[in-house]
């Protein structure tokens, strides 16, 4: 056997713990790890010097934008900052213009995606207006639904439980789990209309709405709803922690649920909001010093599934108005979510491991994506390669992304992606995209049809 490429002078990240081998890959899997002389020849080898070979991260939950909304994002800006950020595959929310809401707008997606990505990319779809459509929408190969209780995002009334459970139980018959951006809509909107009325307009009143009860309020509504339809449900940017809770609680009465949680809620502070200003506005927004410590605690205990960025661009101009209810929320946080965690990992404060569980392993579990979440032979050669001992600074200039701003610009890392590996090509080396664009797969659902 001739492998296609071999990855020498490694440490490899694998089920039995890091060991010291080489990785040969033939098309897009991994085809042996290794002590190095008992590797293959290869038509092409590179040398890891020394660095530490991960699973591919995955992020799922990604705003690529694009289409009509490309002057925020597009396909090729935004995945070429996931593999420069070392994350080797994304799952893109569908709240796009146009929306991500039937089989027709998802297919038109997936062609606009196809000619551009350099990462691998699955599409989530909000609910369609005939709940027909969801069997049309899980054969055109969404991976997910994404649920906004907080506005009419797809075609489904949202104040609607029984609509909603119907829309549910078909998602589990196909066995496609559900995303939820648990803010309860009433209430934001009654609370804003009041906030409005009274003239406010600054953080404050932005905070009055945005709190975490709403979250909490919405966190419950949908978990007795799937408790009813059996469907699988994921509660993205968790930040209330009676909402962690319910979470736990649902997980422990037999509910296929998950959560997630970004960095910006757990390396940012309310004291960081006032600092930053609108630029660190994000939905739900950053919390207190003492619900932050919570949240650090919960993923340390595993409460918390999954690391997500909640990527979210916007023009500068999105960002910036004299009203806080005219600002758009919304951090980009493909670049920087490595480099974060892994300084906590260099610092003592995270696990590896633990860190490579909530990027890696329980992302490919959660959304059902095969072959994908760790290095084994047979698996897709999906590998981030980090440097944990390469310090550096955040430099929001020169992302890749077209949001060149960041909460986290000019911080100080230790622990860098090195090279990123996508369907075992070559995409990112020391930072730099060498990609050829389209080189990214998409993703489809291997859901029950
Ligand atoms: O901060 C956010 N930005 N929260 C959301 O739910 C939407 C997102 C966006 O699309 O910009
Ligand atoms: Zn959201
Ligand atoms: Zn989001």
């Amino acid at each position: 056997m001739i492998a296609d490429t071999v990855l020498c002078n490694a440490k490899v990240y694998t089920k039995r713990g890091i060991v010291q081998a080489g990785i040969a890959i033939e098309g897009d899997k991994i085809a042996k790890i290794s002590k190095e002389t008992n590797l293959p020849p290869a038509c092409n080898r590179v040398n890891l010097d020394g660095c530490l070979a991960l699973p591919g991260m995955i992020d799922s939950h990604v705003h690529l934008r694009g289409q009509l909304l490309s002057s925020r994002e597009d396909f090729s800006t935004g995945t070429s900052a996931a593999v420069a950020g070392g994350i080797t595959t994304v799952l893109d929310m569908p709240n796009n213009k146009p929306v991500t809401k039937d089989s027709t707008s998802l297919k038109e997606r997936i062609l606009h995606a196809e000619r551009s990505i350099v990462a691998n990319v699955g599409f989530l779809s909000a609910f369609p207006e005939r709940l027909q459509e969801i069997e049309h929408i899980v054969r055109a190969g969404a991976v997910a639904f994404k649920v906004y209780l907080t506005d009419d995002v797809g075609g489904l009334d949202i104040d609607d439980d029984e609509l909603m459970s119907k829309a549910l139980l078909k998602t589990s018959a196909y066995g496609v789990p559900v995303a939820v951006h648990a803010e309860d809509g009433q209430a934001i909107h009654a609370l804003t209309k009041r906030e409005q009325r009274l003239g406010h307009k600054n953080l404050d009143a932005y905070l009055k709405v945005h709190s975490p009860k709403v979250e909490t309020k919405a966190v419950k509504r949908i978990l007795s709803i799937a408790n009813q339809s059996n469907s699988q449900i994921h509660i993205c940017h968790i930040t209330s922690l009676d909402a962690v809770s319910l979470v736990k609680r649902a997980r422990t009465d037999g509910l296929s649920v998950s959560c997630e949680i970004t960095p910006h809620h757990l390396f940012l502070t309310l004291a960081d909001l006032r600092k930053h200003g609108t630029r660190a506005l994000t939905d739900p927004p950053l919390r207190s010093n003492r619900i932050v410590e919570h949240l650090w605690d919960a993923v340390r205990k595993h409460d918390i599934d999954i690391i997500a960025s909640d990527h979210a661009p916007h023009t500068r101009a999105g960002k910036e108005a004299e009203s806080i209810w005219d600002v758009s929320p919304g951090i980009p946080g493909l670049e920087t979510l490595l480099p974060l965690f892994l300084t906590k990992v260099n610092e003592g404060h995270l696990a590896l491991k633990n860190l490579i569980r909530m990027t890696s392993e329980r992302p490919a579990e959660v959304f059902h994506l095969q072959n994908e979440g760790h290095l084994e032979v047979g698996y897709k050669a999906n590998i981030t390669v980090v440097d944990l001992h390469k310090t550096g600074q955040i430099e929001a200039s020169r992302f890749h992304s077209k949001a060149k701003y960041s909460p986290f610009d000019h911080i100080q890392v230790k622990g860098l992606p090195a090279k990123t590996f996508v369907n075992g090509q070559l995409v990112m080396d020391n930072g730099e995209v060498v990609a050829r664009r389209g080189i990214g797969r998409v993703l489809r659902s291997k859901a029950r049809k």
